[in-house]
């Protein structure tokens, strides 16, 4: 998804500008620009394609090189192709004549009648954007403050914003708002950095601000006109303020991030990267929350509400994409092991059709980044209908973690690859965390919870034990790696699993790839099956062992490949399969954390041998911020 980064200081702006929007690759673009302020002016650079292009496209212009103040930008297409003209920065001209320019992630809904408004002014377009229409619209109401210019032309927007706008006479101001899109502003030595994603700051600071929505902020930074030797000659300051330019207090906090969690080390992709920290991501995530003395799970962030928890009739979890399949298995995990009834539900769907929210309802929103405009709506409405709002959420400091009533973060670190990892893996221990907090408070045994939580302290290691598989995955994947059609096929809690592992294969393999109950395999699916078909089962030791076993002899007979995620030992399933990765033995309800591994590294090794760039999928965004 776009990604935004801007700077403001005592340091050439350029080049760090660029190094800025390197790091926010992994969110998914393509294209990228930049406007910086010279002494001639607003000067704007753009290119289609990667941020390279574009570096190489500036490296000869001088004039840009020593400019202090600048706005850059990563575009993913949501109106208008993907184009020169259509990147950021956009240009306005105010009517004194005076240059500006803005970066804009969200999406301005109504930006048509705007723009019809804004050509009945004069102004012409040069692209199809609803940002370009933002822009012109702070230019037209510009009068001799920029600030002011940009908290009118807020008022008159819907929709959803991060902006960082700049402006040639006024070139040591720059001025960022947010609603619905998350901006962060990171206060270094002499200079601030702006940007959508804290990956862009870590590198300069780690002291930060961070927006709420309809929150403006005015950054500048300066020479002084006079100074002691105390103060310096360099000044900065900002101010925030709602876009009705009331004044607010921002704290400066701590960017929970730090370099060497976001740089690849010597990994060839950051997918990988993750896939292998994955026992000590887990380790962090459990790290102070399991109390074996007294047998329990501790949530620091539940205490103020585990009564109405324990009360809860219903629970309902949501989210998009990977995070909608750890939902499903929050699902299963709370009505095992906590006996609440509970559903999952895509929170697109949700959010549109009228949901009926019954006394006692708390719905969890599980998402990596805290950012997912539907997981939001779906948060929104839910809430707004009366029910507990609950956060299953990475990112911290992100907005689902500030809606929420309250939240439990998965502390798995910062995820970069595109493809859901460590963040899935992070999602359902939480998941299972919160079905024992209530389940030990509800119907489970303190033996059974101890032994929960026994084995639960051994996932790190059961998953060490599959990745030392990923050489023998590799070379059992090259075996069919050429074929453009595969299933996955699962039953209880290793369904959403099978789901997720498909959902692996598709997005960074571009392989289809269809995951179902394996018992509804009969019921349609079985007739797509033929010589040589990929179909991966997880088969594991368990209540549906045997059930799962009389489905891959329904697609062995017809000709179907089988690969099968089994349990360490179970010699039986050789005979069945052509291909097995092993998991430890486990009770059902912790499986899921450990047998969608050999399906993450299944996935990687197949997208690599098609040579693909796993870390920039074609058309994936790492957060989807608009609808
Ligand atoms: O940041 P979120 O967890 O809310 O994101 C939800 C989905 O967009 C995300 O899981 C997506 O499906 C990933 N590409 C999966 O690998």
């Amino acid at each position: 998804m776009c990604g935004i980064v801007a700077y403001i200081g005592n340091k050439p702006a350029t080049p760090l500008l660029v190094e800025g929007l390197k790091r926010l690759e992994y969110r998914g673009y393509d294209s990228a620009g930049l406007a910086v302020v010279t002494p001639n002016g607003i000067q704007v650079h753009k290119s289609l394609g990667r941020v390279s292009v574009l570096e190489d496209k500036i490296a000869q212009q001088t004039d840009i090189q020593d400019a202090a103040v600048g706005i850059a930008h990563t575009r993913w297409a949501t109106h208008g192709e993907p184009s020169e003209s259509n990147a950021h920065p956009h240009v306005g001209k105010t009517r004194q004549g005076h240059s500006l320019a803005l970066v804009h992630n969200g999406i301005i809904e109504n930006y048509a009648s705007l723009r019809t408004y804004l050509e009945g002014k004069g102004h012409t377009f040069t692209s199809q954007t609803d940002t370009e229409v933002l822009t012109k619209l702070i230019a037209e109401l510009y009068e001799t403050d920029l600030e002011s210019a940009v908290q009118q032309a807020l008022r008159e927007v819907t929709g959803a914003y991060a902006i960082a706008v700049i402006c040639d006479i006024e070139p040591n101001t720059m001025v960022c708002a947010r609603k619905g899109s998350p901006l962060i502003v990171g206060i270094a030595e002499r200079s601030y950095i702006v940007a959508s994603d804290a990956s862009a700051i870590v590198s300069h600071t780690t002291q930060a601000i961070t927006l709420d929505d309809y929150q403006v902020v005015r950054l500048c930074a300066g020479k002084r006109d006079k100074f002691t030797e105390e103060q310096g000659p360099w000044a900065i300051e900002f101010r925030t303020t709602t876009v009705d330019n009331v004044p607010v207090t921002r704290e400066v906090t701590e960017l929970e991030m730090n370099l060497q969690q976001i740089e690849l080390g010597d990994y060839p992709h950051f997918m990988l990267k993750e896939i292998m920290e994955q026992p000590e991501s887990i380790r962090n995530c459990l790290r102070g929350r399991i109390d074996h003395r007294e047998g329990r799970v501790v949530l620091g962030g539940l205490n103020e509400i585990t009564r109405d928890l324990v009360r809860a009739k219903r629970f309902l979890f949501t989210g998009q994409g990977t995070a909608y399949h750890a939902g499903l298995i929050g699902e299963y995990l709370m009505e095992d092991l906590a006996k609440v009834p509970a559903r999952c539900e895509y929170a697109s769907e949700f959010r549109y059709r009228n949901p009926i929210i019954e006394d006692g309802t708390v719905m969890v929103a599980v998402s990596q980044s805290g950012e997912t405009a539907d997981t939001l709506a779906a948060l929104t409405e839910a809430s707004e209908r009366g029910a507990m709002t609950l956060g299953a959420v990475n990112s911290v400091g992100s907005t689902i973690s500030r809606i929420t009533d309250a939240g439990v973060y998965l502390h798995v670190g910062p995820e970069i690859g595109v493809a859901s990892t460590k963040a899935f893996v992070g999602q359902v221990a939480v998941l299972t965390l919160l079905s024992l907090f209530i389940g030990k408070r509800k119907y489970l045994s303190n033996d059974a919870v101890a032994e929960y939580l026994k084995q639960f302290e051994q996932v790190p290691d059961y998953i060490q034990r599959v990745l030392e598989q990923s050489d023998h995955i590799k070379t059992c994947v090259e075996r069919v790696v050429d074929r453009d059609n595969w299933l996955f096929l699962g039953r209880g809690y290793n369904y959403p699993v099978a789901i997720e592992g498909a959902l692996k294969l598709k997005e960074i393999s571009y392989i289809h790839a269809e995951g179902m109950p394996a018992a509804e395999m009969k019921h349609g699916p079985i007739a797509l099956i033929d010589e040589g078909m990929p179909v991966v089962f997880l088969a594991t030791q368990g209540t549906q062992y045997q059930k799962v076993m009389s489905n891959i002899q329904e697609v062995r007979s017809r000709g179907g490949r089988i690969i099968a995620v089994a349990t360490e030992g179970d010699e039986q399933i050789k005979q069945y399969a052509d291909a097995v990765f092993t998991i430890p033995p486990m009770p059902d309800a912790l499986q899921p954390l450990v047998s969608v591994v050999p399906l993450q590294l299944l996935a990687y090794h197949a997208a690599v041998l098609r040579g693909h760039d796993v870390d920039k999928p074609r058309n994936l965004a790492k957060s989807v911020t608009v609808e």
